[in-house]
């Protein structure tokens, strides 16, 4: 074992020494404090209000019983968590600043690794910025998905079923009743939710990063499997810290590349864009948005997967899960980019196998045969805005429309079903003042629910531009995270109503059919400018006051990169 980062607290003889081991004598044995077992925390976002984690106190205990085995000594500490249904205005909001306590808790206290532990759309990404920043041995054990629910015979997708029964019940075609009836099926055990959303994506995707013992990730939450590998990893995490081997060391550019492939093949959430630059910007790798196009455009699609297809997480693990998946694309994958065992990625998938090719599709085969997400441009979203083209109907991807443009989430509710809006199918939906800044967080807007009058005419998709998010289990012809935002002064700020709008994914254009400087020179909206959140105080203001555009990633400026492991001066 090498010296240990916490022997400065423990190993002295000294008053300071002495204050250290003394306040943690509740029952460990002298020699878990002598300065030689490493110390592991085991950062967990159990909480009762983020449901979707609720069951990782039990996935802990079978983490300590690895980390005791090992040799180690296991730290139950609570961390920021951040449940995605319950808090307003979104989650998103507090991403960074939970990625913020983690990471200075973790540099605070006598720790030599870290276990981490989430499940729920925010709690992975906000885990791994702060692991990158604080840059201690950190393994992921994603909480894993639920099980399938049915409701009337029908399997139930959390999230994206919720976006169509609604729907169904806005055009007519399903009864309130009927809609509320379903509530009880939508979750049917502990786990986060089972489609492709954002919780599984990046529960995958941090297994294609190599911060997850391979063949963990996607474990459906009940299932005894992901117990046993919450005790292997916990075992894994003392050897990590033998080896020295931290997220500086395992998060490489090619680490990112795999990443971006996984997520392309799995058809996963545009939520881990955002996700995976602000983690890259805490290592200092060079990703930007156009590595997403780069590397993953030409990447099939070969999960058939909610919210763009049919089946759910459950099918995907019992089909072959994760491993099955890249195994088909293995030479797509760097070679060279290794996981937290300390061998390449992958190594670990050589004797995956594809038990469902209903559900994991082969590269002769795929769903799609180009998946990724699309980077677009133009004068519209000089830096960028994306779309998610396997979830968008194939049809719309090269459409030119009239803008109908609102300022505000409450202004689209307030109009969005007036009999004489006048909007028809090959309308564009617009709706800005949702990006980072301007309604702080990006909350996930920008799969704005149709006119009821198109949905009972019986138009089910229609062209929407957003500088916010989307949810990873919504779909439609949605382009997202348009940037500058509306609120940074992008030029969404002045487009108005009856503006003849172009998307043209094939070419990767987002443009608005107003002369450049006919746009410049108009006033921004005044509506718009009205509705954006002033916050005075608080952790709201030092996030507007200093949050970076989607097409960075959406972290804080002061929180980009990393401060290490060093240990400050002590306390008394
Ligand atoms: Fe937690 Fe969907 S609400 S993962
Ligand atoms: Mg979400």
């Amino acid at each position: 074992m090498p010296e240990l980062r916490s022997a400065q607290w423990y190993a002295g003889q000294d008053r300071n020494s002495y204050i250290h081991r003394a306040w943690m004598r509740r029952g460990l044995p002298d020699s878990a404090l002598d300065g030689r077992r490493p110390q592991i925390a085991i950062a967990n976002t159990a909480s009762d209000l983020t449901p979707c984690n609720s069951h990782l106190d039990e996935v802990a205990e079978h983490v300590k019983r690895g980390i005791w085995e090992a040799g180690g000594v296991p730290l139950n500490l609570p961390v920021v968590s951040i449940g995605e249904t319950q808090v307003r205005p979104t989650a998103m909001l507090w991403r960074n600043m939970a990625a913020m306590a983690t990471e200075e808790m973790l540099r605070a206290n006598p720790v030599d690794g870290v276990v981490l532990l989430g499940g729920c759309d925010k709690t992975i990404p906000s885990l791994l910025m702060a692991a990158a920043s604080v840059d201690l041995p950190a393994v992921v054990v994603p909480g894993g998905p639920m099980l399938t629910g049915t409701f009337r015979g029908t399997p139930l997708g959390c999230g994206t079923d919720v976006w169509r029964l609604s729907e169904e019940v806005r055009a007519g075609t399903l009864s309130q009743a009927a809609f509320l009836e379903s509530e009880s099926s939508m979750i049917r055990s502990r786990g986060h939710c089972n489609t492709m959303g954002t919780a599984s994506t990046m529960g995958l995707l941090a297994e294609a990063l190599g911060t997850v013992l391979p063949g963990t990730a996607g474990t459906p939450a009940p299932d005894s499997r992901l117990l046993a590998r919450s005790h292997e990893t916990g075992r894994l995490i003392v050897e990590m810290v033998a080896a020295d081997r931290r997220p500086s060391r395992v998060l490489t550019a090619g680490s990112f590349h795999n990443a971006i492939v996984a997520l392309a093949a799995l058809g996963g959430s545009t939520n881990a864009v955002v996700h995976l630059l602000a983690i890259a910007g805490r290592l200092g790798v060079p990703l930007t948005l156009d590595d997403f196009d780069r590397v993953g455009a030409d990447v099939p699609l070969l999960v058939d997967l909610q919210p763009a297809g049919k089946y759910l997480m459950e099918d995907l693990y019992r089909a072959g899960g994760l491993a099955a998946v890249l195994r088909e694309v293995a030479d797509l994958l760097d070679p060279d980019a290794i996981d937290v065992t300390g061998r390449p990625f992958v190594a670990s998938l050589a004797e995956a196998q594809i038990w469902d090719r209903d559900v994991i599709r082969g590269r002769e085969k795929p769903v799609l045969p180009q998946a990724g997400i699309a980077v677009l441009r133009g004068n519209l979203a000089p830096a960028g805005a994306i779309i998610k083209p396997a979830a968008a109907s194939p049809h719309l991807l090269r459409h030119r429309g009239r803008a109908v443009v609102f300022d505000s989430v409450e202004d689209f509710h307030a109009r969005i079903d007036a009999p004489d809006l006048d909007v028809d199918a090959n309308s564009v939906l617009v709706l800005r003042g949702c990006g980072p800044r301007g309604y702080p967080g990006m909350p996930e807007v920008a799969n704005m629910p149709l006119p009821r009058k198109l949905l009972q005419a019986g138009v089910r998709d229609m062209v929407r531009v957003c500088d916010g998010r989307m949810s990873g289990t919504a779909y439609g012809t949605v382009v997202l995270h348009v940037a500058p935002e509306a609120a940074a002064g992008g030029p969404l700020d002045r487009v108005r109503d009856g503006d003849w709008i172009v998307l043209d994914v094939d070419n990767r254009r987002l443009t608005v059919d107003v002369p450049d400087d006919e746009l410049a020179a108009r006033e921004p909206s005044a509506a718009l400018r009205a509705a954006l959140a002033r916050p005075s105080r608080g952790w709201q203001k030092l996030y507007v006051d200093t949050v970076l555009g989607a097409e960075v990633g959406a972290d804080l400026d002061f929180l980009v990169g990393s401060s290490g492991d060093a240990v400050s001066r002590e306390s008394h």
